[in-house]
């Protein structure tokens, strides 16, 4: 348990904003021993393989197609580490709380600290991912089911959100992604970053926005270490699950269920009425899918970027979540 506390300068009226708004405060993760080389690299070690995302992307933020699966063939967690600082390479070590409980600790005491430093925060599902990235590495404009909140720790990177008022993502994409008939990767226009809130984020700084704020991101500096939890409220699911029922709706019912109100009873009695067709199989919506890449490239310290092409390259599929 680490003593002091992991949130720094956070005013009450910081906190109220949480939920409402793109959002940038201040923590001290990043002076933790945990974040350091060594540390890392005995992570990585230890990371079950199955639960290591390798990623790999052009440079053009609209071509969000660039985005490709690799694997790490026999290479160590140290050469993974290098890979990552010299290559075009995004490692995602997923679910860190599952399977380090240094980092259970450690993200259960952030939450904590933030459930009792923001007024009325519950929250459920907690879960972490690691990422480790190169210094050009990017991600594609995308949203995100949970909340997600960004603690930077190494390095710097450019993140821009895009607010949802300005209503650059419809409703249906949203449900799309939900269900996952959509990857979380969208179609980007550069033009729609006049409408973005842009943040040079910094170590030591925590980036988090509305749930299903679209958003990209573009390293600037140096590897990029940063840790990034997700959660969920009773708000967050009720949320997902009016999106969710609203498509439903439409699809057996027919009609225009359309509202994405989440006050009052109505859409209680949605959420309700949601639940009760997940039931009954002959009313039930189909178990939402996961977008799956192909395996495309081998992480090679030789290799340009540290991508190695491989021939089995299939056609990305949707697979049960
Ligand atoms: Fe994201």
């Amino acid at each position: 348990m680490n003593c002091q506390p992991l949130l720094q300068n956070w005013t009450p009226a910081q906190a109220e904003r949480m939920n409402t708004a793109i959002f940038v405060a201040q923590h001290r993760l990043h002076q933790l021993e945990l974040f350091r080389d060594e540390h890392l690299v005995e992570t990585l070690d230890r990371h079950p393989r199955r639960d290591l995302g390798i990623n790999t992307m052009g440079s053009d933020p609209v071509r969000h197609t660039d985005w490709q699966e690799g694997r790490a063939g026999n290479l160590t967690a140290e050469q993974l580490l290098a890979a990552a600082k010299q290559g075009r390479v995004w490692l995602n070590l997923r679910r860190v709380m599952d399977h380090h409980p240094e980092y259970c600790e450690l993200v259960n005491q952030l939450y904590e600290e933030l459930e009792a430093t923001c007024p009325g925060l519950a929250t459920y599902n907690r879960s972490a991912n690691l990422l480790i990235s190169s210094p050009e590495a990017i991600v594609y404009y995308h949203l995100d089911c949970p909340v997600n909140m960004l603690w930077h720790l190494r390095g710097s990177k450019r993140v821009w959100a895009y607010p949802l008022e300005a209503g650059l993502v419809s409703d249906e994409t949203i449900e799309g992604v939900l269900c996952g008939e959509k990857s979380e990767e969208l179609e980007f226009r550069p033009e729609w970053d006049e409408l973005a809130i842009a943040h040079d984020l910094q170590p030591g700084e925590m980036i988090t926005w509305p749930q299903h704020t679209p958003h990209r991101v573009v390293n600037t500096g140096g590897v990029n270490v940063s840790l990034s939890t997700e959660h969920m409220t009773r708000q967050a699911a009720r949320r997902n699950n009016v999106f969710l029922a609203n498509r439903h709706f439409r699809a057996v019912l027919g009609g225009e269920f359309r509202s994405t109100e989440l006050q009052g009873w109505r859409p209680g009695l949605k959420e309700f009425t949601l639940r009760v067709m997940r039931r009954i199989p002959a009313l039930a919506p189909q178990p939402p899918q996961g977008f799956k890449y192909p395996i495309s490239f081998e992480v090679d310290l030789e290799a340009p970027n540290c991508v190695r092409p491989v021939a089995e390259s299939r056609e990305p599929k949707f697979v049960p979540m």
